[in-house]
């Protein structure tokens, strides 16, 4: 039987790997979802394999070749998990790290330490100790202290150390507030008068190199205009040997998204810098959200479901346990019952298992017939899920399972209730 229009839209949301078996049900990299429910449990998030390293290589390439000297970075806080770490260093990209933990995490996962792009607007001095020994390329100085702490470090070793300046342009993207970071009263980064004084102070340095500047203005962006102002603004501060532009690029969460491709993205930027930038400078990019978010699916268990007041409450084994975006910065997702997604049904609320009325994963969604023992699939769940994960209401995290010309292979365990009490002393 052919699939309907909104079935065929719905599984239009889901990895570029996924079908439809002959009952109708999902297949995600080609192994069918009641095996890796039945194989993992719920909830877990299942990542094709493959779409994260077809989008590396667009954005790699896609950048190369538009300016040669150039390389796309991963904003690891996307997902900071080693495998995905391994898989990215593979495809040849540098890494984005925010702190010592994802420092950490990637020299585990054996990420070169020269392709490392250091972040944070609160860095300590033991994390900018940790980068400097491990030979970080890049440390993005986000205010005065860090070069204070910097230069403290680095008189000790007599090392010297290449940075750049985040700037802050004044740029405010069609975004949520939460993840909006361009505008005057961000916490990140320096407006234009102090990015110029730090710039200046930097060039009289003995120990830090300046290499450039840095400009990341919010996540989620679904216009191209942003993105050209940034490179504008960083094209105001003068010559430079390298200009990180950051990430920022939004992913396709329902079906009223349309972001920009990958090729628009790259386009508006490299437009801009052709006309304003020197032509021998590198240029880095930091995509987060868009290398990941439309890999992933996670995949749960419907508890209860309860009716009345005119609303129909789909409850899962999940929830902001597992996926904080709903509750930060309102993110919307689409629903499918994994064995027969349909897209039409009955308007539900799918919502989680936590002692919060926010903790909704969907607050409008189409489930024909919803029973419980039914498997629910969220599409688009690859990016800051697993990274904001937590053990709410004692929630074990969820697994994390590679799929690929399928096969399976769980490369995160699920969290025992051992592991809930790992710390606590006796
Ligand atoms: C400095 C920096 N670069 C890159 C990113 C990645 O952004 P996105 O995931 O929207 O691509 C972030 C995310 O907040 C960031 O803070």
């Amino acid at each position: 039987m052919a699939a309907t229009q909104a079935a065929q839209d719905l599984v239009g949301l889901f990895p570029n790997g996924t079908s439809l078996d002959a009952t109708g049900a999902l297949v995600l990299g080609g192994v069918p979802v009641a095996e890796l429910a039945e194989t993992y449990g719920t909830p877990a998030l299942i990542v094709d394999e493959p779409s994260i390293r077809a989008r590396a290589r667009r954005y790699a390439d896609g950048l190369a070749a538009r300016w040669p000297n150039s390389r796309a970075t991963f904003a690891s806080k996307a997902f900071p998990c080693t495998a995905v770490y391994r898989l990215l260093a593979e495809e040849g990209l540098g890494i984005d790290v925010a702190g010592g933990g994802e420092l950490t995490l990637a020299l585990a996962a054996g990420a070169d330490p020269a392709g490392l792009v250091v972040h944070g607007n609160a860095k300590t001095e033991e994390e900018l100790r940790l980068a400097v020994e491990a030979g970080a390329g890049t440390i993005v100085v986000d205010n005065f202290d860090d070069i204070d702490k910097l230069e403290a470090i680095l008189d000790a070793t007599g090392a010297e150390q290449g940075v750049l300046v985040r700037v802050t342009p004044d740029i405010r993207p069609d975004t949520h507030e939460a993840i909006s970071t361009g505008q005057n009263g961000s916490k990140f980064g320096l407006l234009l008068p102090q990015a110029r004084e730090a710039i200046a102070r930097l060039r009289g340095s003995d120990r830090l190199r300046l290499d450039g500047v840095h400009v990341h203005v919010g996540s989620q962006i679904l216009d191209l205009e942003p993105f050209g102002q940034a490179v504008e603004a960083v094209a105001e501060l003068g010559e430079f040997a390298v200009y990180d532009l950051g990430g920022g690029l939004g992913s396709r969460y329902t079906y009223t998204d349309h972001p920009p491709t990958v090729e628009a993205y790259l386009d508006a930027m490299t437009d801009v810098a052709k006309r304003l930038l020197p032509t021998d400078a590198r240029i880095l990019i930091e995509p987060g959200r868009s290398m990941v978010a439309e890999s992933g699916v996670s995949l749960y268990r419907v508890v209860s479901v309860k009716r009345g007041g005119g609303h129909t409450f789909v409850a899962v084994d999940g929830g902001m346990g597992d996926n904080l975006e709903v509750s930060l910065y309102q993110q919307r997702f689409e629903a499918a019952i994994a064995t027969r997604p349909t897209g039409e049904g009955e308007l539900c609320r799918l919502v989680g298992r936590h002692c919060e009325s926010g903790d909704t994963l969907s607050a409008g969604v189409r489930l024909e017939d919803p029973r419980v023992g039914d498997l629910i699939a969220v599409p688009v769940t690859g990016a800051y899920t697993y990274a904001l994960s937590n053990n709410y209401n004692g929630a074990r995290r969820p697994p994390v399972v590679f799929v690929r010309d399928g096969e399976h292979r769980a490369v995160v365990r699920r969290e025992t209730y051992a592991d809930l009490m790992r710390r606590d002393l006796p």
